[in-house]
């Protein structure tokens, strides 16, 4: 039987990483095998590409931005993921296409039918089975990540107006796409958090 492919998405601070840790150890206490993975990244390539998307010295057009976002997950589909899938395995990836949506779609303003047209190229028929969006006010996300950490990268370092923008795309989407998107209200204790994972978790 193929596996199961889970993605994890929220505006910057929303807390997705955490969650990502618990879900993944629920999963193999559940007795599957698992990848846990990440985009952009989860490649030799995709990490490359990662480490020039992040970094606040480098200068890209949106389209570039984006180009790039899809070179790294072109490869990380057809090295990592399907493999998995197809080998039985769970997959569970930090941030996947509703990011590409969110942020340079909503955020940095690019046609939403562009990004449509790479997801169709890049993935064919490939959609995450489950999605949990950590769902969070812009400016508690920013606070949390001025709190956690030094060193901002690039989208760290966009204004509120910029997150607000991914977040509004985020729940639009979610709202689109009421099966596959679980929203997840990120203001709400660990503890419950958990309760409403595991409920999801278990139809699953
Ligand atoms: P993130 O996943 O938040 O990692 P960390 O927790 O280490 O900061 O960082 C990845 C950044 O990349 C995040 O700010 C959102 C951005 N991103 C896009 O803009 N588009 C995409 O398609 C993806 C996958 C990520």
């Amino acid at each position: 039987m193929r596996g199961k492919f889970i993605t994890f998405e929220g505006i910057d601070g929303a807390g997705k990483s955490t969650h990502l840790a618990w879900v993944g150890e629920w999963i193999k206490r559940a007795g599957h095998e698992l990848v846990v993975t990440r985009e952009p990244g989860g490649t030799g390539t995709g990490e490359a590409i990662r480490a020039m998307l992040l970094d606040p010295a480098t200068q890209l057009h949106p389209d570039t931005e984006t180009l790039l976002i899809f070179a790294a997950r072109r490869e990380h589909i057809a090295r990592v993921i399907e493999p998995a899938l197809a080998r039985g395995v769970w997959v569970l990836c930090d941030r996947f296409t509703d990011a590409t949506f969110a942020y340079q779609g909503g955020g940095r303003g690019l046609p939403m039918e562009r990004i449509a047209q790479l997801e169709e190229w890049t993935q064919g028929s490939l959609r995450p089975d489950a999605t949990f969006l950590f769902d969070l006010d812009a400016d508690a996300g920013q606070a949390r990540i001025r709190a956690s950490r030094t060193g901002h990268d690039r989208f760290e370092r966009e204004a509120l107006e910029f997150h607000e923008r991914v977040r509004a795309t985020y729940r639009a989407r979610a709202a689109q796409e009421p099966n596959r998107i679980k929203l997840i209200d990120s203001s709400h204790t660990i503890a419950d958090i958990q309760v409403e994972l595991e409920k999801e978790l278990l139809t699953l």
